[in-house]
C-alpha cells in the first residue's frame, strides 16, 4: 500500500520533468577492506562534474536521491547540514528525494560538483549483516535545475558525463566506523574510473518527497579528559550520551601516522572504554593523516552512540595542539517542552529523558543509538510518543514513521514489529509481526498526533491502513481474546505479567480507539462495529483473566496498570478494587516497581487518578533499585535499557542486550508534563484548542514549573510550596479553552469557578497569567 501526499517540511517542488539517469560505479571498482574477519566494508564512490554558468542565475535548485546515503559538495562547500540523506525507508516500496536551493553555492564562470555515497541503511550492517535490501550498487540520482536571469534554463543531470572514483574513505559503516585516507586537495587524479547511468522506471516510481525532518547537528560539544592509558592513548569523556562522532582538527601529525577513535558509552575498571555491549557494532573510525597542520577528521556516513572515546595513535603534545569536539547529530525537531522542579535528580531525570530522545531520534525512532540494532521497533516508538510529542514539535518526524508503518504492513493487516522492515541477503524478513504492544503503534501513535497536533486529516489519509491492522486483530483473536505477545512487558523485574494478556488489553484499547477515529473520519458505521466489538473485547478480557476477588491473572502490578488505564474494568467498583491491588503489589514489592517498558508509562498517572499522588511521588523519588533515580545516582546522562544496566553491586547488566540509551523506562516524561505540571489535551478539540490543567504537587519537590509550547499557544504551568500554601501560576494562550482542576483554594486571580466534580474545583481560565492560592494540609 502507498501513502502519499504526507505533511512534509521541504519547500519542494519536484523536478515537472525528471531527466536524471541514476549512475554509478561498476561493482569491479568498488574496494573491499577487511575491518575485521567477517566485517567487509566497501570504499565510497564518489563523482565529478564540472560545468560552465552562462549568466547571471535567478536561481538553482538541486533534487537528490540515492540508494545509499549521499554527501554533496557544491564548490566544496557541503549542500546542506543534514546527515545521511535520503533516510531511512523501506528502499523496496519508497525511496525519499530532497530538494536543495544551491544559488548561493554557485559562481560566475566554472563550477564544481562532488558528491559520495555511503553504505548506510541501504546496504550497510544492520544487526546480524549487511545487505538487507538486495546487493545493488550504490547509486546516485541528482538533478539541478538552473534559473536564468534572461529567462532561460539548463539542467545538470546524473549521467555517465560525470567522472568516477573511489577517494579517501575507504569505507564508511553507519554500524562500523569509518577509515578515511585523505589525498591532497589538489589531488584528484582519483576521478578516473567510469560512470554507469541508467534510465530506472522502478526506482522512480518510488520516489516521494523528505518526509518529516532529516538528521541534523544538534550540539557541538566540549570534550574533557579522562585519563591517559599510555604515551599514545587518551580517553576523553563528553559528560553526556550522545548519538553522532568526533570531528576534529589536526596539528603535529606525520604522514602516514593513524590515530583510532573507539567510541563507548561507559568506562571499564581499568578507565579503558567500555565496548562489550555493542554486540557486532564496531564504532571505530581510523584516519590516517596527511602531515599538514590543520588537517581535518570529520566522518561522513557512520554514526556511534557514546560518551567516552578512546583516541590513540597521538601523542600528548599532538593531542594538545590539536581540537577536538563532539558532535550530537539528531532529527531536526524544534524543542516545545521544559520541565524543572526543586529536586535535581528529578531534573537530571528529565534531562536523561530528553537527551534520550535526541539520541534516538535518528531517520526512524530507534531503540538505541549505539550496538547492531539501531531499530525503529514499533514498541518503543509507541510508548515514548506521547513524551516524543511534549518534548518536540514531532508532528512530521512520527508522521514519516507513520508511513514507514504503513510499508511494514503484511497482506494479512499485521505491522512489523521493526518498522522499516530488513529483509536480510536472501529475502526473509527479520523479526515478528502483530506483537501485542508493539503492532499496536499503527493506531496508537496517528491517535496521539491527533491529540497533540489536531492533525485530522492524517487521520483520514492513515484510515486504510488502521482499519486493515484492526482487522488483523479481530480475526486474529479467539473469543475475543488476542493473544500473540512475544515481548510483553519488556525487561520488567521481580515479576513477569502474563504476555497475552498484555496482546488482549492493548487490542481492546485499540478497538477503543478506532471507535473514536472512525467517527473522526466520519464513518459512523466503522464506528459503531468497533464500538460493538470493543464490549465484547473488554468483556472477553475480564471473563478469562480477572477473578471474582478482582485479582488478575499473573497478579502483577502491570496487569493492574492495563485494565485501569485501558478502561477495561466492567465498573466503577471494580476500577477501586483494580487500584487498591495495585497499591497492594506495590508494597509487596518492598514498594518498589516491577514495571518493564510497557507497565512503567502508566503507572504514575494510574496512581495519580486513582487518588495515590503520594505513592507516585514516592516511587519517582525512591533511588534504591529499581527505580528511575537509581541510574541517576549511578551517573546515567540517558535512560538505560534496563533497569539494571548496571548495579553497584553486580557491575554491568548482561551483555547480550543492554544499552545506556534505551528512552523507553523514560516515557514518564510525558507524566512530568500532564502529571506535574497538569497540561493534557483534549479529545474534541485536539491540538491544545481544549486544555485540562490538573497538576499533581508534591512538597517534596518544593516546586515545580512545566511549559509547553503547542500548535494553539504558549502554555506554562507551575507551583511552588510556601507556607501552609501552595502557590500556582499558570500561563494561558490567547483563544484557547483551559479548565484548571484543583482542591482547597484559598484564592483565585484570572479563572471563574465552573463546578464540582467528585470534590476537585474546576474553574474555566481567562488568557494570561491566572494564579491560584491553595491550602496545604500538612
Ligand atoms: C530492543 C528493544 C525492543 C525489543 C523487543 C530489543 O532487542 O532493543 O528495545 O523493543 O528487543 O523485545
Amino acid at each position: 500500500m502507498k501513502i502519499d501526499n504526507f505533511t512534509c517540511n521541504h519547500d519542494s517542488d519536484f523536478p515537472k520533468i525528471l531527466k536524471a539517469k541514476w549512475m554509478w560505479l561498476s561493482n569491479e571498482y568498488v574496494r573491499p577492506y577487511e575491518v575485521e574477519p567477517y566485517y567487509t566494508g566497501y570504499s565510497s564512490p564518489q563523482f565529478k562534474k564540472e560545468f560552465e554558468l552562462q549568466g547571471n542565475i535567478k536561481r538553482a535548485i538541486a533534487y537528490v536521491s540515492a540508494l545509499g546515503a549521499y554527501e554533496i559538495h557544491v564548490n566544496d562547500r557541503r549542500i546542506d547540514d543534514s546527515y545521511f540523506n535520503p533516510g531511512w525507508t523501506d528502499y523496496r516500496k519508497r525511496l525519499t528525494y530532497q530538494t536543495y536551493d544551491i544559488s548561493e553555492l554557485l559562481k560566475n564562470g566554472n563550477n564544481v560538483i562532488t558528491a559520495s555515497l555511503g553504505d548506510s541503511w541501504y546496504r550497510g550492517f544492520i544487526i546480524f549483516h549487511d545487505r538487507n535490501y538486495g546487493d545493488i550498487p550504490l547509486k546516485l540520482l541528482f538533478q539541478l535545475q538552473i534559473e536564468y536571469e534572461d529567462g532561460t534554463w539548463e539542467i545538470i543531470c546524473s549521467d555517465e558525463s560525470w567522472k568516477g572514483g573511489t577517494g579517501p574513505i575507504v569505507y564508511s559503516d553507519y554500524q562500523l566506523g569509518e577509515r578515511y585516507e585523505p589525498v591532497e586537495c589538489e589531488d584528484d587524479s582519483f576521478y578516473c574510473l567510469p560512470v554507469v547511468s541508467e534510465w530506472d522506471e522502478k526506482l522512480n516510481q518510488i520516489l516521494v518527497p523528505q518526509l518529516g525532518p532529516p538528521i541534523r547537528v544538534h550540539k557541538i560539544m566540549d570534550l574533557f579528559v579522562v585519563t591517559w592509558l599510555n604515551d599514545s592513548t587518551v580517553v576523553l569523556n563528553t559528560h553526556q550520551n550522545i548519538s553522532g562522532f568526533l570531528s576534529c582538527e589536526l596539528y603535529g601529525l606525520s604522514k602516514g601516522n593513524c590515530i583510532t577513535l573507539e567510541y563507548g558509552e561507559m568506562l571499564n575498571a581499568d578507565q579503558t572504554v567500555y565496548t562489550a555491549n555493542l554486540r557486532t557494532a564496531r564504532q571505530k573510525d581510523y584516519y590516517v593523516a596527511l602531515g599538514r597542520d590543520g588537517e581535518t577528521f570529520t566522518p561522513h556516513f557512520t554514526s556511534h552512540g557514546f560518551q567516552y572515546v578512546q583516541i590513540s595513535g597521538i601523542s600528548k603534545e599532538i593531542f594538545e595542539r590539536s581540537t577536538w569536539k563532539a558532535v550530537a547529530l539528531s532529527a531536526g525537531c524544534e524543542r516545545t517542552g521544559f520541565f524543572t522542579c526543586g529536586d535535581e535528580k528529578v531534573n537530571k531525570l528529565y534531562s536523561n529523558l530528553y537527551w534520550g530522545q535526541v539520541d534516538n531520534f535518528s531517520a526512524v525512532p530507534t531503540d538505541c543509538p549505539q550496538r547492531n540494532e539501531r531499530l525503529g521497533w514499533t514498541g518503543d516508538a509507541q510508548i515514548f510518543c506521547g513524551t516524543g510529542c511534549y518534548n518536540m514539535d514531532a508532528n512530521t518526524y512520527y508522521q514519516k514513521y507513520c508511513m514507514d508503518m504503513a510499508d511494514s504492513q503484511f497482506d494479512n493487516g499485521a505491522i512489523g514489529d521493526v518498522v522499516p522492515l530488513l529483509y536480510g541477503t536472501d529475502g526473509i524478513v527479520f523479526f515478528e509481526k502483530g506483537n501485542g504492544a508493539w503492532a499496536d503503534a499503527v493506531i496508537i501513535i496517528p491517535w496521539k498526533l491527533y491529540l497533540f497536533y489536531g492533525n485530522i486529516e492524517f487521520l483520514k489519509k492513515y484510515y486504510e491502513t488502521m482499519k486493515r491492522f484492526i482487522t488483523f486483530l479481530i480475526e486474529n483473536a479467539v473469543n475475543h481474546v488476542y493473544k500473540r505477545a512475544d515481548y510483553g512487558d519488556w525487561l520488567s523485574v521481580n515479576e513477569e505479567t502474563p504476555r497475552e494478556l498484555v496482546a488482549a488489553a492493548y487490542a481492546a484499547y485499540d478497538l477503543s480507539l478506532m471507535e473514536k477515529i472512525a467517527k473522526l473520519v466520519g464513518n459512523k458505521e466503522d464506528a459503531s462495529y468497533y464500538h460493538e466489538q470493543f464490549e465484547l473485547f473488554k468483556r472477553a478480557f475480564n471473563r478469562e483473566f480477572v477473578k471474582d476477588d478482582y485479582t488478575i491473572y499473573g497478579d502483577t502490578q502491570t496487569d493492574y496498570l492495563l485494565i485501569l488505564q485501558f478502561h477495561l474494568a466492567m465498573n466503577k467498583k471494580a476500577e477501586k478494587e483494580f487500584a487498591k491491588h495495585l497499591v497492594r503489589k506495590i508494597e509487596e514489592n518492598d514498594n518498589h516497581l516491577s514495571l518493564g517498558f510497557v507497565g512503567i508509562s502508566y503507572l504514575m498517572p494510574v496512581l495519580c487518578r486513582y487518588g495515590y499522588s503520594k505513592i507516585a511521588y514516592d516511587l519517582l523519588l525512591t533511588e534504591s533499585y529499581p527505580s528511575w533515580l537509581y541510574s541517576v545516582v549511578n551517573g546515567a546522562t540517558t535512560i538505560w535499557e534496563r533497569w539494571n544496566s548496571y548495579t553497584i553491586e553486580g557491575g554491568f547488566g548482561d551483555i547480550a542486550m543492554n544499552s545506556f540509551n534505551h528512552y523507553s523506562l523514560g516515557s514518564i516524561g510525558e507524566w512530568m508534563y500532564s502529571g506535574c505540571g497538569g497540561i493534557m489535551p483534549d479529545e474534541d478539540m485536539p491540538g491544545f484548542k481544549k486544555v485540562h490543567i490538573r497538576p499533581y504537587s508534591d512538597v517534596r519537590l518544593r516546586y515545580c514549573r512545566v511549559s509547553y509550547n503547542s500548535y494553539a499557544g504558549m502554555f506554562e504551568s507551575s507551583w511552588k510550596y510556601e507556607g501552609d500554601k501552595v502557590k500556582y501560576e499558570f500561563t494561558i494562550p490567547v483563544n484557547t479553552e483551559a479548565y484548571i482542576y484543583l482542591s482547597d483554594v484559598i484564592s483565585v486571580r484570572g479563572a471563574t469557578f465552573c463546578r464540582n466534580e467528585d470534590g476537585t474545583e474546576v474553574y474555566l481560565a481567562e488568557e494570561g497569567k491566572v494564579t491560584f492560592e491553595v491550602l496545604y494540609k500538612m
